[in-house]
């Protein structure tokens, strides 16, 4: 009788319903399971996880390998949600995340996109520590019975077309690589615990995920869908762009997980290649964690690139072999038992999968608690006045003023409190403002319109019902709306109906009716015009740039839930805008020199492509990367910078030629970065002045320029960012230390990592400063 109502308390416990009523999962808290090895804290976690495994029947474990694991009744071992989402703050988009009423919302960051613009290391690792708080919280309360979340989103943005822009950090593998470390570090580690000489036990806070691995980019263009996309890469573009971030997250972030995608890579759909899966990730970054497929890949791998004639026995196989641990779908779950009754699998390959993911939850205390400090989370902290205001700051540090004649921002009415005319679709924007994998409902919302309120009497004429902007019937309102005002702000752009996932743009022009909405306004208006945009994707915008009835324009990305206010700061002067962008803007024709799916980042001259990204489009622009006004105004020197770097080298260290054109081309031209120590450092330090009247934020980017006898390296590289506070007049020295490998590298045409002799450069911003520094190897 006892035993049997032990029995029942568990299977009740065990049950979804149970989590509303009880706080966190602990499993081996439970007594009938403290009582196994795999509960025993005094052994190592890998023996721990073994023993689990072990005990477990083909069944039971097969049952596991999906994201919904139901456990294992016949021992009381309870079921794990491996899905959660937290791409820029806790989301109910996964499976483990619920709201209730007295809380039914988690903070909504700015879309990554625009938090990027910030290029500011400790806000992007900020959010990600806010976010594992909100998310420990919620599993304190019983809400998300999840730990493993799966973000970022860290594939570089090779096409401005692509609908998923607004959830990574933009075009740059180094910007984006460190904007993974940063938000994987926020959101895992556990204060205290980041030395441990074993990385598989070393606790984890929340799981990480970098996703989606690897050359993706494209979704739903041109009749070409993610599903049957088939990427092809050379192992150059691999390496310098599309694998680097990943690299960095692993080696550096030490994420907890990796996503496979749904595209294939040189006729190789990503989860079925053991190549990129166990021997890159596990074997040369050493992973310390789980490796899962995207949602359903496993039955696209079939279904959509029909692999191989696989069935899906067969691609359960290949997956498996390759190196998923984890199917999110019901593929492993569903085929794994045929396929290894036909031999397809080893069982030991399937105790691999299930010993890398439960070592995860090991570490991060679902068996025994976590060793951080995070008992005392609660609903408080969801959705507290702490993470509002840091919501609101990452928009405001992201927020890039693009175009500001006459300085007619910040507006000043001197004191009187001045009437504005606001117009345009996203006026009284809400949804639009936190973009994709938000949650359903939010905390509130800071809308433009309230937010300007609370500086200005305003009037309202959105022009527009909608993004699209399909007819004009609402201007002549709009124009009327603005006769008399102070100022007009236009709030104009895109939204989730023009990109998303599964939906490319076409082109990069402004829907509809848009332009001519605004152009009808800047006729009509008698103050000042300010053009607020949101997007995540350039947009062309050249005619107004060009159009001096268009004085200031700010780019907003999609700013989050407390977006509204974060730009009525920036246009009232309150905060002094200091983003740039992490993407080039092209002109609208960019599009028609290339289609979507090549995945060339180098101009192809034969097809008359032209450059992907600053790196290697020279091309006309609307903006450029990194491109980004502020109210004050800074100079630059360079304090100090080397002027050699010297490599002694050792009779095996050979020199290896480059593709070069007739310029100087120095005799030993390169040496091959795997056959160096690499422990040369360049240390460069700038000064940085604000000579304007504003205190603010300013960026300094650091650019390395390629000795120029070298024929195909990038034009530049993005190898260092920080962004500093000024106040007016202060002067700055802001020191970067690169490594001389990792920061002056080329990866060659046949994929070697070289490092080139001759002369470099390390350029400030937009090439204000620079620096010559020679590199030369000697024997
Ligand atoms: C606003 O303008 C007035 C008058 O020109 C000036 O005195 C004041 O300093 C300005 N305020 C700001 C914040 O720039
Ligand atoms: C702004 O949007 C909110 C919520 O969608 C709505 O309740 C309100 O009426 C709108 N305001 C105006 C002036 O249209
Ligand atoms: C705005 O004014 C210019 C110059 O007067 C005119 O060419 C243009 O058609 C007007 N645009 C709109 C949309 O009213
Ligand atoms: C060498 O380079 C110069 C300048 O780039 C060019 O004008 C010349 O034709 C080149 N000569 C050869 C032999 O390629
Ligand atoms: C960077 O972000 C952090 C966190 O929000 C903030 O405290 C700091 O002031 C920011 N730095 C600059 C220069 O804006």
């Amino acid at each position: 009788m006892a035993s049997f109502q032990v029995l029942f308390a568990l299977v009740f416990c065990h049950t979804l319903s149970c989590y509303g009523v009880q706080a966190e999962t602990i499993v081996c808290e439970d007594i009938s399971l403290s009582k196994f090895p795999f509960c025993d804290q005094t052994l190592p976690y890998n023996v721990r996880v073994k023993d689990l495994v072990d005990r477990m029947t083909l069944d039971e474990k097969i049952a596991q390998l999906g994201d919904s694991a139901p456990g294992v009744k016949r021992l009381g071992f309870p079921g794990y949600e491996w899905w959660s989402e937290a791409l820029h703050g806790v989301s109910d988009a996964g499976r483990a995340v619920r709201f209730d009423s007295v809380t039914p919302s988690a903070t909504s960051f700015p879309t990554v996109i625009l938090t990027a613009a910030a290029f500011n290391e400790s806000l992007w690792k900020s959010i990600g520590v806010a976010i594992s708080n909100e998310a420990r919280a919620l599993h304190n309360v019983g809400l998300s019975s999840g730990l493993t979340f799966w973000a970022p989103n860290i594939n570089v943005v090779r096409d401005p077309r692509w609908g998923r822009t607004m959830e990574t950090p933009g075009e740059d593998p180094f910007v984006v690589g460190r904007y993974a470390v940063n938000y994987v570090r926020g959101m895992q580690d556990v204060e205290g615990f980041l030395d441990t000489s074993d990385p598989n036990s070393r606790p984890l806070k929340i799981g990480a995920c970098c996703k989606h691995y690897t050359a993706y980019d494209v979704d739903h263009w041109n009749g070409v869908d993610k599903y049957h996309f088939d990427a092809r890469v050379t192992e150059r573009d691999m390496m310098e762009t599309f694998m680097y971030p990943f690299e960095m997250c692993v080696k550096e972030g030490d994420a907890a997980s990796l996503m496979s995608s749904y595209n294939s890579v040189n006729g190789i759909p990503t989860c079925a290649d053991p190549m990129l899966l166990s021997q890159t990730i596990r074997g040369l970054w050493a992973l310390h964690g789980y490796i899962v497929s995207d949602c359903e890949s496993l039955k696209e791998m079939v279904i959509a690139h029909n692999y191989l004639n696989n069935t899906p026995a067969d691609a359960v196989a290949r997956a498996l072999k390759a190196g998923i641990d984890l199917d999110c779908g019901s593929y492993y779950t569903s085929y794994a038992m045929e396929a290894v009754k036909k031999g397809k699998v080893k069982v030991v390959e399937i105790d691999k999968a299930l010993k890398n993911l439960y070592l995860v939850l090991m570490r991060l205390g679902w068996f025994d608690g976590s060793p951080g400090n995070y008992a005392a989370l609660g609903r408080s902290d969801v959705c507290s006045t702490q993470n509002l205001e840091l919501a609101a700051e990452a928009a405001r540090q992201g927020i890039v003023l693009l175009k500001n004649d006459h300085d007619i921002l910040p507006l000043n009415f001197s004191g009187k409190r001045p009437t504005l005319a606001v117009v345009g679709p996203h006026g009284n924007a809400t949804s639009a403002m936190v973009g994709n994998y938000a949650v359903k409902i939010v905390c509130r919302y800071s809308t433009p319109l309230n937010a300007l309120g609370a500086y200005a009497i305003v009037k309202y004429a959105p022009g527009c019902s909608d993004v699209k902007c399909r007819d004009i019937n609402g201007f002549a309102a709009a124009a009327e709306a603005t006769k008399g005002t102070d100022a007009t702000i236009l709030f104009m752009g895109l939204d989730l109906s023009i990109e998303d996932e599964a939906l490319d743009r076409l082109d990069l022009k402004l829907p509809g009716y848009q332009d001519t909405l605004i152009n009808s306004i800047a006729n009509a208006s008698t103050g000042p015009l300010i053009l607020v945009l949101f997007s995540a994707g350039g947009i062309d915008i050249s005619n107004l740039k060009n159009n001096p009835k268009v004085p200031a324009i700010v780019w907003a990305g999609y700013p989050g839930a407390e977006g509204g206010r974060a730009i009525a700061d920036v246009l009232f002067g309150y905060y002094n805008p200091g983003g740039r962008l992490p993407l080039t803007w092209y002109p609208a024709d960019y599009v028609n020199h290339l289609p979507m799916t090549s995945m060339q980042l180098r101009p192809v001259p034969e097809m008359n492509y032209p450059g992907r990204t600053y790196k290697f489009y020279n091309g006309a622009t609307v903006y450029p990367f990194g491109y980004g006004l502020s109210y004050t105004k800074i100079t630059y020197t360079i304090t100090s910078a080397p002027k050699l770097v010297l490599y002694q080298l050792g009779r095996f260290q050979l020199c290896k030629p480059i593709d070069s054109s007739n310029g100087t081309v120095p005799e030993c031209q390169a040496i091959v970065v795997e056959d160096l120590e690499c422990e040369e450092m360049v240390n460069i330090v700038i000064g940085v002045t604000n000579v304007g009247i504003r205190d603010g934020a300013h960026v300094v980017l650091l650019y390395s320029v390629p000795p120029s006898y070298i024929v195909g390296a990038p034009i530049k590289r993005l190898v260092g960012f920080q962004r500093v506070y000024l106040r007016s007049g202060e002067s700055l020295q802001v020191e970067f230390n690169l490594n001389g490998c990792k920061s002056f590298s080329i990866v060659d045409a046949d994929a070697y990592e070289l490092l080139p002799a001759g002369e470099h450069s390390l350029v400030v911003g937009d090439g204000e400063v620079s620096a010559k520094i020679s590199f030369m190897f000697s024997y």
